[in-house]
């Protein structure tokens, strides 16, 4: 194969600058006279050579372009730009960001007014309007109506939802932290908003999911848990079978890797592999194990050693030597590209919150969760509970770009929905019930896969218990 310099270096000899990807299309055709044949046909006053030039090449959607070989591109959540943990001073951008992206997309369906104009007209109390705020504090009335107190950049005001009228439904799930809009009136006195309808960023009712031009497909997994008791090596054995049998050309792992050390109390009584370092190794020799046509993409969970905080940094190189090279290592979140198709990765910590705070939710329904994150366009709305958020400059846990694929892991339970076109997915997990699992009552669905076909997005439980 020809080196990357070498094959710039041939361009430059032209005075023809190249672009990375036709550098690594290139190297992947290894074809020997390919570059003189590019070189040849580009028109005479090109400067650098794109994709484009090349009639081998694909274009998709949004101008970015990939090649036609399975291909995995990092749209978000490459390692090193998750940040560092900052000072109070970002929490003020951190939650502006969060206001004016998730705010403009409700204002993309609905015009809205800034609340502080609100008290500047009487007209506000005879006609409806809309206002656009992040919920600062929600609560259920003695009456049993729901009111939540809701915040712009210009002024803040306590928002009515009755509990006889159609919107309570959904104001029964507004949570903290999440930016909603609300139309309604003002009450005579100016000092409440009588909401008849709320709206969330969501997606849009005519959302098409993107979907590959070429055949392939991802599978699906999360919670491998390597180092603890319940790990289910017989049925890892079984799924490695099965993946060297087939033709899949991804297989994407939404976190808690290895079982890690010193994570819930008594731990250390429930692992066989008591060492970290020891954990990651035993889970690279199994990625080692599966073939190395198959583009591996893993992100971090909160049973792995990187810091809790979210966005969650890549599993540091100390720990993955002996990862194979078809691994790609992710943030958590991160959003992946698979010809074409994204796919948003996330570990799920937040579930945990939402079950808290949402009426009827419940651990036996992580699709229902996804939805949630879905209509609000956030990964983890509610800040300062158990999900520890890393507030930077910008929330990077807002679901933007929308992706075709949600995978989710953290609650050790299967759970798959379509919503508006999104497919989210939680395969479960690789390990049996735990001892805190049976005090808890949860029951987990173990050693399953999901595989997609790219072409469909038709999603398929195998199961290899
Ligand atoms: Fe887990």
């Amino acid at each position: 194969m020809l080196d990357a310099q070498e094959i710039t270096l041939r361009f430059l000899d032209t005075k023809l600058q190249v672009h990375p990807d036709v550098v690594r299309y290139i190297q992947e055709q290894d074809e020997p006279d390919l570059i003189d044949r590019i070189i040849a046909q580009v028109p005479d006053n090109t400067i650098v050579v794109s994709s484009h030039h090349i009639p081998g090449m694909h274009a998709t959607r949004d101008g970015t372009r990939f090649l036609v070989d399975p291909m995995v591109e990092i749209v978000s959540g490459s390692a090193g730009t998750s940040g560092a943990v900052n000072g109070t001073g970002d929490y003020l951008h951190y939650f502006r960001d969060r206001y004016n992206r998730l705010g403009s997309m409700i204002r993309g369906r609905v015009g809205a007014m800034p609340i502080e104009g609100l008290s500047r007209s009487n007209r506000y109390r005879q006609e409806e309007c809309t206002i656009i705020g992040m919920v600062v504090e929600v609560k259920t009335t003695t009456n049993g109506h729901r009111i939540a107190e809701i915040e712009d950049s210009s002024a803040s005001i306590s928002v009515l939802f009755r509990k006889d009228r159609p919107v309570f439904g959904d104001a029964e799930r507004i949570i903290h932290d999440e930016v909603i809009g609300v139309r309604g009136k003002l009450s005579n006195d100016g000092r409440l908003f009588f909401a008849e309808q709320l709206y969330r960023p969501d997606i849009r009712i005519d959302n098409t999911p993107f979907t590959s031009e070429q055949p392939g497909s991802a599978v699906f997994i999360s919670d491998v848990h390597v180092g603890s008791n319940t790990f289910l090596g017989e049925c890892w054995s079984r799924f490695a079978d099965w993946l060297s049998d087939s033709d899949y050309g991804y297989l994407l792992i939404a976190g808690d890797l290895v079982d890690g050390i010193g994570i819930y109390p008594g731990q250390e009584s429930e692992l066989t592999i008591k060492n970290i370092y020891e954990q990651y190794d035993a889970f690279g020799a199994m990625l080692s194990d599966l073939p190395s046509r198959i583009r591996i993409i893993v992100s971090p969970g909160n049973h792995d050693v990187v810091r809790g905080a979210e966005p969650q940094p890549v599993i540091p190189a100390a720990f993955t030597k002996k990862f194979p090279s078809n691994c790609l290592l992710v943030e958590n979140p991160a959003v992946v590209n698979l010809q074409g198709v994204r796919v948003l990765m996330y570990h799920g910590r937040s579930i945990d919150d939402m079950i808290g705070l949402i009426p009827g939710a419940s651990y036996e329904q992580s699709g229902l969760m996804m939805e949630e994150m879905l209509q609000r366009r956030h990964l983890a709305p509610a800040y300062g509970r158990k999900t520890p958020i890393a507030a930077g400059k910008t929330d990077r846990l807002i679901i933007d770009p929308l992706p075709e694929i949600l995978h989710t892991g953290h609650v050790h339970i299967k759970g798959i929905t379509n919503y508006r076109g999104v497919l989210g997915i939680n395969a479960g997990t690789w390990q049996s019930q735990t001892a805190f699992q049976k005090q808890m009552n949860v029951n987990p669905t173990p050693a399953l896969a999901v595989v997609v076909d790219l072409q469909t997005l038709v999603p398929e439980t195998v199961s290899f218990a």
